[in-house]
């Protein structure tokens, strides 16, 4: 369709971030990341993916891992590709909005510590919440890659993806990012969007989507025909399913042609060697389970993005409901347009996730509803795509008051109290940051991590007794 002139296309490598988000609840620990890193380096990924989203807060929660330590120590491991990480705007990677304040100084923290591109997006495609972090990573000189949160809707059409895209290259953001989080983009689709938005905008575009609905490789081929600049994949033992598209497979798609990446297949083969036992560890303990794997030709239909069903699952099993997963999913699209039609999407898929299950187990539609979706309603999380209707909002939160401003300007600077109330625990400036975003999860990993280390090491313990005789 479109007159682009063909190029070599690039790659960004999820696989340490996205894909084990996606397939085994972000569970890959930073000593199995790092024995491969060196390999990982020497390919020539546009980036590679290694932090932000949920990462985070598993490190905190359930790997007792401190996760600057983990950035740093990747930083250290792979030097020549610039590292990514996934940044959810003025959540930063937590799930309420932040002050200023905080995430500049989150911004800041992330480039010291190793970052060069974030990639920063919006659940509601609200850009006056993804200002702040876009000035910020400027003035640290981080490259800003401002995301599109792609999903469907009657608002949801090319001239509105167009405009918003102008209104991110007028912000000022460095590349834009087309988030295709639930494997929504169809091939056709794919085409017609990405050529749109090569015209409407200057600045570079990439294409993150997911291969749940199973499409997402020949997205990407009629994505790259377009002239998309860069997609986002994961090495093979860790893609597909509700992961990306597989890198191996997307470099020999494109040997021989005028997009070929002219990475070394050896290379990657070998790469995809040091994950292949990993990914067989993970489905013999069932972190890794097969269902997420096949093909799930209902997200095109409910619009659940990878993530939010590996833990609708998990959800639903806890509480003995799992023959309520396509009730909840048939649920999902209902709430969705009573909420304004907002993209899916952390923290949003899990807000409208946990609404539809309140709705299919309490038997009655908004008879429990979280506080969190109280606060869409509200509008405390921005502006949604269309409006929401007077009755739902009657419904839901009564006359409660409901604000139509950014959020965030109703936040007052926050750091100085969360330096005083971390003070006790903090070994690191960055420890304020973790404990900003999930200050009990944190506190808890602080008090393990000095229990690690009065566990005194008898060598340790010798030269104490020495400087200090009885
Ligand atoms: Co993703």
């Amino acid at each position: 369709m479109s007159k682009i002139t063909p190029k070599p296309i690039k790659l960004m490598d999820t696989t340490l971030r996205d894909s084990h988000q996606s397939l085994i609840a972000t569970r890959m620990k930073t000593e199995e990341m790092l024995p491969i890193l060196g390999k990982m380096d020497a390919v020539g990924f546009a980036a590679l993916e290694v932090w932000g989203g949920a990462t985070f807060d598993s490190c905190l929660r359930f790997l007792k891992e401190d996760p600057w330590e983990r950035l740093r120590k990747i930083r250290a491991g792979a030097p020549k590709t610039p590292l990514q990480m996934l940044f959810r705007g003025q959540n930063i990677l937590g799930y309420r909005h932040y002050a200023d304040d905080v995430v500049e100084y989150f911004v800041q923290k992330s480039i010291a510590n190793g970052i060069d591109v974030i990639r920063i997006f919006d659940a509601l495609n609200d850009i006056r919440n993804l200002q702040t972090a876009v000035n910020a990573c400027q003035k640290e000189k981080g490259h800003s890659q401002v995301t599109i949160c792609y999903t469907l809707s009657e608002v949801h059409t090319l001239e509105f993806f167009m405009k918003l895209a102008k209104d991110i290259e007028n912000m000022g953001a460095d590349s834009i990012c087309v988030k295709d989080m639930a494997g929504l983009l169809v091939p056709y689709e794919a085409d017609r969007l990405i050529g749109a938005l090569k015209e409407a905008v200057k600045i570079p575009i990439q294409l993150h989507t997911h291969y749940t609905s199973g499409v997402a490789s020949m997205t990407y081929l009629k994505a790259v025909e377009a002239g998309v600049d860069i997609i986002d994949t994961a090495m093979s033992p860790f893609a597909l399913g509700t992961s990306q598209p597989a890198t191996e497979v997307m470099v020999a798609t494109f040997k021989g042609t005028p997009y070929d990446t002219g990475y070394d297949e050896q290379l990657l083969s070998e790469i995809s060697e040091y994950f292949r036992p990993l990914r067989e560890k993970a489905l013999e303990s069932g972190l890794l389970n097969p269902k997420v794997l096949s093909v799930d030709i209902n997200t095109l239909l409910y619009q659940v993005p990878g993530g939010m069903l590996s833990n609708l699952v998990s959800q639903l099993k806890q509480q003995n409901a799992e023959d309520k997963y396509y009730e909840v999913l048939q649920e999902i699209p209902r709430v969705r347009a009573d909420f304004g039609y907002l993209p899916l999407v952390t923290p949003t898929s899990q807000i409208v996730g946990n609404q539809a299950v309140l709705n299919v187990l309490a038997g009655e539609r908004y008879k429990m509803v979280s506080k969190e979706a109280k606060g869409i309603i509200k509008g405390e999380y921005g502006e949604t795509p269309v409006p929401i209707s007077e009755e739902i909002v009657q419904k839901i939160i009564g006359s409660d008051t409901r604000i139509f401003h950014r959020p965030a300007d109703d936040i007052k600077p926050e750091l100085d109290k969360l330096r005083a109330e971390t003070a006790r625990y903090v070994q690191q400036e960055e420890d304020v940051l973790s404990y900003a975003l999930f200050d009990q999860v944190a506190t808890d990993f602080f008090k393990y991590r000095e229990a690690q280390q009065t566990k005194v090491d008898p060598a340790i313990a010798d030269e104490k007794n020495k400087a200090y005789p009885i």
